[in-house]
């Protein structure tokens, strides 16, 4: 009934966040801030971590999930407006949708590590982008599994996902994008 689509940026070393958690400025870009806004301007539900967010104006008019283990099921979002705090733990997927008020559509994973991590076996599309010029030692990987011998590609591939064509989101900045797409679901 969902289609679920991951958004994410990473460095070169597949890290999305330094060791503090914080998203360095070599991994912003304002042609992947379009692409992935505009993304999600096509999504019916936005999920995430309860330390992201996309931010940007459009992002109050937005339905979405946070996750956390605060609660037990779900439950009213006091700092989001159109949101649900859930614990996946307590309460299906479909079932959190269903009490946000959304119909059919596209479900945006954009992180962090934990929740893209989590959502692995589901994806119909997640949506690389690559920052090539940027690294981040010691940073917080986009799936638990990604190290020094294993890149976010090879996770998506492990996980039944194949590559669409590179394209360049900012070439004078090295910044690319690659959607991969779980084969047997087109
Ligand atoms: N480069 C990118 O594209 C990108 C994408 C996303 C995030 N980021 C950056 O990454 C950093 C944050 O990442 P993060 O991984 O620390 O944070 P996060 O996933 O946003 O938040 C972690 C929190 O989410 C909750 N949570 C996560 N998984 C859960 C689960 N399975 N069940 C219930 N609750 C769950 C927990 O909240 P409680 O503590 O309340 O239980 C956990 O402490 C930020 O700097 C953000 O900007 C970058």
């Amino acid at each position: 009934m969902h289609r679920i689509e991951g958004y994410v940026i990473v460095s070169s070393d597949g890290m999305i966040a330094d060791a503090s958690g914080q998203m360095p400025d070599a991994i912003h870009n304002d042609a992947d801030q379009k692409y992935f806004q505009s993304g999600l301007d096509q999504a019916a539900v936005v999920v995430h971590g309860r330390h992201s967010h996309e931010g940007g104006l459009r992002s109050a008019g937005r339905k979405r999930l946070v996750l956390t283990r605060l609660i037990a099921t779900l439950a009213p979002d006091p700092a989001h407006p159109n949101s649900l705090l859930w614990n996946p733990a307590g309460c299906p997927l479909e079932e959190a949708i269903a009490a946000l008020g959304v119909g059919d559509g596209i479900v945006a994973v954009i992180g962090g590590t934990e929740v893209f991590t989590m959502f692995l076996p589901f994806y119909d599309a997640f949506h690389l982008s690559r920052a090539a010029r940027a690294t981040i030692p010691g940073g917080r990987p986009v799936f638990d599994e990604v190290g020094p011998h294993v890149t976010p590609e090879d996770v998506l591939a492990r996980h039944g996902l194949k590559p669409g064509p590179r394209r360049d989101l900012d070439q004078r900045a090295g910044v690319t994008e690659v959607t991969w797409e779980r084969e047997a679901r087109r």
